[in-house]
Parts: C-alpha cells; structure tokens; sequence
C-alpha cells in the first residue's frame, strides 16, 4: 500500500538475550558507546540480561542509546518469586521492552493472552513495546504466515493508536531467528507492507504511516543494508549479530538516514 516511508524513524535494537558475563556485557557497552554514542540517523537499542541493565545504562547514559528490558512480569507486584516488573525496568531508566518475543512464547510458553497482558503492563508503566511477532516454517509453509501475524496483532486492538505512540512492531519469522537463514528483502518487505495494511485497516491509518516495522531473524553486517531497502523496512532487531561491535555498527550504518 502506498503510505510515506520516509519519516519514519529507523530502529536497531541489539538483543542480547542470555549472553556474556558482566565483564564482558560492560565491555560490549562500553565498545558500542565508543562507536556510536553519538550516532544520529537511527534509533539505538539495546536489551542486556536483566542483571545488567543497570551497569549498561550507566555506562550508556548521555549516549545515543536506549537501553530495554528483553521480558517482564505482567502483573505490577507481588509475590512472583523471579518476576520482574514493568515499574521496576522503568525505575532503573529503561525505556522499552521487548514484548511477545518468539522465544519467550516458545521456549517460556508465553500465550497471546499473557503478552497481550505483558503489553499492558509497560503500556501502563510508559515505557515502549517493540511488539515481536512472527510465523514458524510450518506455519510459513502451510501458508499461514498472515493468518498467524494477524492474530498476534489482535492483541494491539486494545489499545488506542494514542497510547501505542511509540509502539514499534518487529516482524521475525521464527525460522529465521539464529539460524543463519533470513528472509529475502522481497519476502520480508511483502510481509511488512501486510503488517502495515494491518495496521491500517484495525488501528488507523495514520498510525500505520508512521509506526516502525523492524525485521529480525538472522540478521548481520553483511544483509542489513539489502533487507532495510524495503520501503516498509524501518530497521532491524539483531541478536547474535548484536554481540559483536563492528556488525552491529554495519547494520546501524546501514540503517541510518541521512
Ligand atoms: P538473531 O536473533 O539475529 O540471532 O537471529 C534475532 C532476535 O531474536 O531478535
């Protein structure tokens, strides 16, 4: 659909999921701000392990980055042993959190009712969702693949475009999440551009003109900058590649706009 593309902010986000010890979670950070604290052109994330948001966002502070939380707990307090909350991520200077993350629903059981609550919990705390969504091969190769977003996305229907403001959606297809495969630029900007249709038709139209969609799965220095040519391309959530300074500073070049 032909909607403005090129207001639209550019998003990395560099997940490093259950990676690195502190010494080495301090020394990525300390790379990272030294290489690109003071980057323009492209929003910067990064999602450390819990145990380290605080270090890393002191060592980020008055940087171009913003640092984010990879889960929480839906609920706001309590008695959940291990639980960690939105208000809490919030309170240590986080500003976003990944929601709906394919491993959190696959390897953690995560259900669409239990991120859709997740969602509401850093909604409710101001923080930003980079909303994960994404088919598996099965799903793909029964040609499922929009049905399966589709009902991912429902869970936004909940919420007005006001309070999704700074809403980003990541699409990644969990057939190429660690696994060396991406998808083409052509099959991730198809799927982006029904994303975005999506997004048109359920929540409005001018919020789909301007809410970024990142890709993930597989992505590293070396495909960034063909897979962020698509016109609904708005960035890239990395992972593996976002352990490593030079190929998350490709990708971040890549993405930056002018
Ligand atoms: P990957 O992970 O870049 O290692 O495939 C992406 C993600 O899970 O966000």
């Amino acid at each position: 659909m032909a909607l403005p593309t090129s207001r639209r902010d550019r998003v990395i986000g560099g997940n490093w999921k259950m990676n690195l010890e502190l010494d080495a979670a301090l020394r990525l950070a300390g790379d990272l701000r030294g290489k690109l604290g003071s980057q323009r052109g492209a929003r910067l994330l990064v999602f450390p392990p819990f145990p380290y948001l605080f270090p890393v966002l002191a060592k980020l502070r008055d940087s171009a980055f913003e640092v984010g939380a990879q889960d929480v707990h839906a609920k706001a307090s309590g008695a959940f042993t291990s639980g960690v909350s939105a208000s809490m991520v919030r309170s240590l200077g986080c500003t976003s959190v990944l929601v709906g993350h394919s491993e959190r629903r696959s390897v953690f059981g995560d259900t669409d009712a239990i991120v859709a609550d997740k969602l509401r919990a850093v909604l409710g705390e101001g923080l930003f969702p980079v909303f994960c969504i994404g088919e598996t091969l099965a799903e793909r190769q029964a040609g499922r693949t929009f049905d399966v977003l589709a009902r991912q996305l429902t869970v936004l229907e909940a919420h007005a475009p006001a309070a999704l403001a700074r809403l980003v959606i990541a699409y990644e297809p969990v057939w190429a999440i660690g696994t060396g495969v991406t998808a083409t630029p052509a099959q991730a900007q198809e799927v982006h551009a029904q994303i975005r249709g999506w997004v048109a038709g359920h929540l409005s139209a001018e919020f789909a003109a301007r809410v970024p969609i990142q890709y993930g799965g597989s992505v590293n220095g070396d495909n960034a900058a063909a897979l962020l040519a698509g016109p609904d391309i708005d960035g890239a959530l990395v992972g593996g590649a976002s352990l490593d300074v030079m190929a998350f500073s490709k990708i971040v070049l890549a993405a930056a706009r002018p």
